[in-house]
Parts: structure tokens; sequence; C-alpha cells
């Protein structure tokens, strides 16, 4: 299916590109200023042409596109005018648009492009499926749920090629560099086992960035199916048009010349200028060559100048994950004017609603505003919001935003909610709370702060940071006494210091660990089962295996799923390398409780090592066949279904 004529719409650079449909109709002139939302776009006439071949060849197959450019360069701009057409001819549209705000709360993002689809758009979805996207979704926010990110992501699969099947499907995120990791992993993996499914990935991407390719699209899709644009400055003559069809305002050529030098063709960065120029003149000579401050300066001096319960309710916006007329309103300090003053800032151009959603016309606006207020301001703030959001994660976050002092209260409600960001399979935001958890325990709840920081370090091992996470069991070893929690820390440092320890010296330190684990059965237990694959490695099946009956034992008597996975796999293992061949029975046990593994790093799933066991076994000669004979029927897929899986490996960091 063609969607549209490239031709249409490529005009010449100094006149406005196009005019897109829905957009169009918004035009109004407010407060001196036309709305962004209704003004035409100049100059982008090659970025359309790319962007319509992009959208009209999503029907024969999967394809992704990024814009890359720098702020206020114009990413938005067009990233909104290629969602306008997709729907504009027929196709079905999943866009998010996180915010800066939101990147720390678990599957945000998600929740934002899923919003509209729903049973009709999902009939065959199996029930585990359906019931983990009912928890993520929030639909169904279920307490002490351990919820499984790979079911998740396959529910999400699911959903989109059930939609793909009949309509041609755009995944449009804007600002992807702000997308909450959860969300992320979900949308790489199903972007990865795109085949031929009638579903295109639009993003955006704020550069420079430290994340390289986002979802890793260049790798995802086969062939040339991943494009990039790269989105430049604006030239002089688009940048005149924008400024006078914003602004109303005509510059003399030699002080246009000087806000396109000054400005590097940004349109954002030109508009704060031209505005800055048109409101003050120039060191009191309208109209005189401006006198070029950073962009910075020219958004707090604009933002200066509203009234003081103005810029209240926009602190409120900047400070919400997720603002909404109702929450600006519950949390304001001046309730009498709220909506006078959120009417005005949309007069403004600094704020777009829709519906009952409120955003920011530009991000940039939310991070000047937010950084001018004084801590004080700040906190005041968070403690309102906190007693207006209902989301535990986010309630959490702003009580922890609003209170300077120790709080034994506030740090136990961080401690749960960050539980239930880790069970919803999102370390990084549990890391987050349980770091603010940490600084909230008074001095005199030890217990408390050893053991956060120990599920912080943990936390923040998952989410990958392993140096943070070092450095918080360095700390712990440094000065917690001799016991469980400390044993946990000497028990991890034996990995981050295995470069400088010979085997025996890393053994030694494991059963001090050990020593001091005590009644923690399940740590112990998880010593034990490190040490034994340790030793069974290297060549010493016979003191292995005592330590593997130990893990064994004592994760039973625990009943800990995942020191049960653990001791299981270590077993079997260690019962197949010191020549007692596969025991079914552990073996069927150890995988049958795979899932309880999946948080930790690749090397510890049940699956894996039994597959490796398969491929051993498969060097020793022998057709697939024979290989697995004596196997569990569960292990004969192993080798298959090991091959690398974004998800996993993504949710198993390595140190
Ligand atoms: N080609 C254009 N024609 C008219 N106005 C434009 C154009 N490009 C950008 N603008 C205006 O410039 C401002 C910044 O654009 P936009 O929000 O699209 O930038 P961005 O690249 O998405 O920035 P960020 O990375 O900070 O999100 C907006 O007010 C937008 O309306
Ligand atoms: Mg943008």
């Amino acid at each position: 299916m063609v969607i549209g004529d490239a031709d249409r719409v490529v005009r010449s650079g100094d006149r406005p590109s196009v005019m897109p449909m829905a957009l169009a109709t918004a035009d109004g002139e407010l407060g001196g200023e036309r709305q962004p939302m209704g003004t035409p776009i100049f100059g982008r006439d090659q970025e359309f042409a790319q962007l319509a071949a992009f959208l009209d060849a999503i029907p024969r197959g999967p394809r992704a596109l990024l814009l890359e450019g720098q702020a206020g360069v114009g990413k938005t701009t067009i990233w909104r005018w290629a969602v306008e057409r997709a729907r504009a001819a027929n196709y079905r549209v999943l866009s998010c648009r996180p915010a800066e705000a939101e990147t720390k709360y678990s599957y945000a993002a998600l929740g934002d492009l899923l919003d509209g689809v729903g049973e009709k758009d999902w009939p065959d979805l199996p029930a585990p499926q359906r019931r983990a996207l009912d928890i993520v979704l929030l639909r169904d926010d279920e307490q002490g749920v351990r919820l499984d990110p790979r079911a998740v992501a396959a529910a999400v699969l699911a959903s989109l090629r059930s939609l793909a099947r009949t309509t041609p499907t755009l995944v449009a995120v804007d600002d992807v560099q702000w997308l909450d990791p959860p969300s992320a992993r979900v949308l790489e993996f199903v972007v990865r086992r795109q085949q031929s499914e009638q579903i295109g990935v639009l993003a955006s991407l704020r550069t420079p960035n430290a994340v390289g390719v986002p979802l890793n699209l260049d790798r995802a899709l086969p062939g040339d199916a991943f494009s990039r644009i790269e989105v430049g400055p604006l030239n002089l003559g688009a940048l005149h048009h924008v400024l006078r069809a914003r602004l109303g305002a005509e510059f003399p050529r030699a002080v246009l010349i000087r806000l396109h030098e000054t400005s590097g063709g940004n349109p954002f960065y030109a508009l704060e200028m031209a505005r800055d120029l048109v409101e003050h003149g120039s060191d009191g000579h309208a109209n005189a060559v401006p006198i070029p401050r950073s962009l910075q300066e020219l958004v707090e001096r604009r933002l200066a100048r509203l009234p003081r319960h103005t810029q209240d309710v926009l602190l409120t916006v900047a400070a919400l994950s997720q603002p909404t007329r109702a929450l600006v309103h519950a949390a304001a300090a001046h309730p009498e004017t709220a909506e006078a003053d959120i009417q005005r800032s949309v007069q403004l151009g600094l704020i777009e609603t829709d519906a009952n959603a409120i955003r920011f016309s530009h991000p940039l606006l939310a991070s000047v505003h937010y950084s001018r207020a004084t801590p004080d301001q700040r906190r005041a703030l968070h403690s309102r919001l906190a007693a207006v959001v209902d989301d535990v994660e986010e309630r959490a976050r702003h009580l922890a935003l609003g209170t300077a002092e120790p709080d034994g209260k506030i740090a136990a409600t961080l401690e749960d909610a960050a539980g239930r960001a880790r069970s919803r399979g999102a370390p990084e935001a549990a890391a987050a709370l349980l770091d603010e958890a940490c600084r909230l325990t008074p001095q005199e709840d030890v217990t408390a702060r050893w053991n956060r920081i120990k599920e912080a370090a943990m936390c923040h091992y998952l989410a990958g940071d392993t140096d943070r996470a070092r450095m918080l069991w360095e700390e712990m070893e440094r000065s917690v006494p001799a016991g469980p929690a400390r044993a946990s820390a000497l028990w991890h440092l034996v990995e981050f210091r295995h470069a400088n320890l010979d085997p025996e010296e890393q053994i030694d330190a494991m059963l001090r660990a050990l020593d001091e684990a005590g009644d923690d059965l399940a740590l112990a237990s998880e010593i034990h089962h490190t040490i034994a694959l340790s030793l069974v490695w290297g060549g010493d099946a016979g003191r292995a295996q005592s330590h593997a009956e130990s893990a064994l034992r004592l994760a039973e008597a625990h009943g800990d799923p995942t020191a049960v996975a653990l001791a299981n796999t270590a077993a079997a293992v260690v019962r197949f390398l010191g020549g007692r061949g596969l025991s079914q029975d552990l073996i069927d046990r150890a995988i049958g409780l795979d899932w309880a593994t999946r948080e930790l790093p690749l090397e510890n799933s049940p699956r894996l090592m039994c597959g490796l066991i398969v491929a051993q076994i498969g060097g020793s000669g022998g057709g697939p066949q024979r290989l697995c004979r004596g196997a569990p029927a569960s292990a004969r897929g192993w080798s298959g279904s090991l091959a690398a899986d974004p998800l996993l490996l993504h949710e198993r960091p390595r140190a």
C-alpha cells in the first residue's frame, strides 16, 4: 500500500514543507504566539521524503528508522509528522513519548505504548502472558507477585503480531533515550523477533548519547531494514520562516544571520533568542544584533518572568512522571489559580494538553525549570506529590525526594517499593529506591541499614552497574560485623577479586564467608553451590561433592526456589563431571525451577548448565539422539533453545 505521494509533500526548503492533516487543524493565535501544534514545518523536505518512503515500505515487512540529532533541532517535530501521516493512512499507531522524569519507573513507556490495546487484540493469548500484561499495565496491580519479564515480552510480541496481521503497524517512540529499562528490554526482544510482519519502528534519539543505537535496532533487523536520519540544522531561509510563523516578528537580515549563526541553525535555540530579543531588545536597542546568551539563561529568563503561582504549576508538571490536570490540581500550592495557570502556560506555548494529559512543549523547558527550583521548593513539592500519586514506585520516589532527614517509616516504604520493582523485573528502579532507603535509614537502625545496602548492591549488580555494587559490598566488608549480611558481601566480592586470587585463595575466601553465614540457610546453600562449582571446574570433583550435597540439603531445608534451583544444578554438574553420569531427577528439578534464576547472571541458569552437559556428551561422539539419551525430555531441546536471547541476556549482566 502506498500511503502518500512523496512529491506532494516535497516543496521548496524555504516554504512550509507540509501542513500535516491533523496538526494543521489546531492552529490558533494565542498570547501573541501561535500554538506549536498548529504551526507549519519548514525546511525538512528531504527528511519527509525519507519518512514517507519508510512508512510506505512497512506493509512489505519489518523496518526501523532512527531520527538522531541534538536537543531542539527538530526531531519531535518530524516524528509527529510521521505519526500523523501513518494515522491518516489508517495504520495502527502505538506511540509513547517518555519524559526524563519517567526513566526510573518500571514499564512506564510500555503502558503508554499499549494504551488502547486490549482483549480484542490478543484473543489467543495464553493465560500466563495475559496475566503478566495485566500486571505490567497496572490493570491488575497484584502485590507480591513475581513477574516473569519473558512472559511480558512474549505477550507484547504476540499482541503486536496479532495487530499487524490485519493492519500495518507503527511503533513510534520519541526520546528513546528516556525509555525505562524494562520497557526497552521488551521492545528489543520484540524487534529482534520480527520476520515478515508489517511493523515499523520509528524512534527519535537525542545526541550525543552514551547508549549507541537504541534497542539494537541496527542489528535486530535483516539487511537494509534499518535506516537513520541525522536531523541537522535548518538553513537561514527556513529559520526565518520559523521565527516569523511562531513569533509573528520580522527581523533585519543582519539579525537573522546572527541568530542563525549563534543558534547553529537549531530552531529551539533560535526561537528562544528571538523571543528574548522581541521582549527585551538588545541592550535597549530593539532589533539590533543580539548578544548571544546561553540557551539555559534564555529559558530561565523567560520562565522567571511568570507569576510565582504559574511557576509553581509548571514545577509540578516538571516533577511528575505522567502529569495530568487532575494531579496538578490536587498537588497545587495555589489550587484557586491552578486552572488559570495551566491555560496561561498553554497560551504561552510552554505546555500542551491532550484530554487530561499535560506535557511541556519541549523537554528542555521542563529540565531547566526543575533545575531552577531551590531544594526547599522541590522538597515541598515532592511531599505534596507523594500524597496524590497512586503508583507505589512513584509515590516512594516522591517521598524520598521530599525528605531530607532520616525517617525510618519512609525508608521502609522505599524498601517495599523496591521489592515490588525488583519483582516486576526492574532492578534499576529497585536499586535507585534502595539507595534512597539507605540514605533515609536512621543511624540507630543498623540491621535495617545493612540489609538495605545488601539489597541495593544486589540490585545494582543485576542492573549491570557492577562498579556501584562492588563499592557497596566493599563498604559492607569494612563496616558490618561478622554475620550473614557481611557473609553475602564477602561471597560476592570473590567474583570481583578472582583475577587477583588463585583458585585455592578463592575457595578460602568463600569458606570464610560460609563461616559467617550462620543460620541464613539460603545464603549458606548458595555459597556451598559456588564452592562446589569452582572445585569441579578446577577438576576436584571429590571435594566438590560434599559441597554440592550441603548446598542441596540447606536449600531444601530453607525452601527458597532460587537456592533449590542452583543447588540441583550444581549437584547435577558435579555428578556428571565426576564421572557418575546424568541424573534425570536432578536435572528435571533444576530445569523446572529455571524461572527462579532468571534475574541472575546467565551462568546460573539451570537450562544453560544442563545444556552444557548435553553439549559435552555431544562432544564425546554420537548423534543428537544419543547425546540426550538418559536426559529428560525437557532437556532434549536445550541446545536449540539456548540461542542468544536478548531479554535473557539483558537480565543477566556480567560482572
Ligand atoms: N522544521 C521546523 N519548522 C518549524 N518549527 C520547527 C521545526 N523544527 C523544529 N521546530 C520548532 O523548534 C522547537 C524544537 O523542536 P523539537 O521539539 O522538534 O526538537 P527536538 O529535536 O525534538 O528536541 P529534543 O531533543 O530536546 O526533544 C519546537 O518548538 C518546534 O516547533
Ligand atoms: Mg524532542
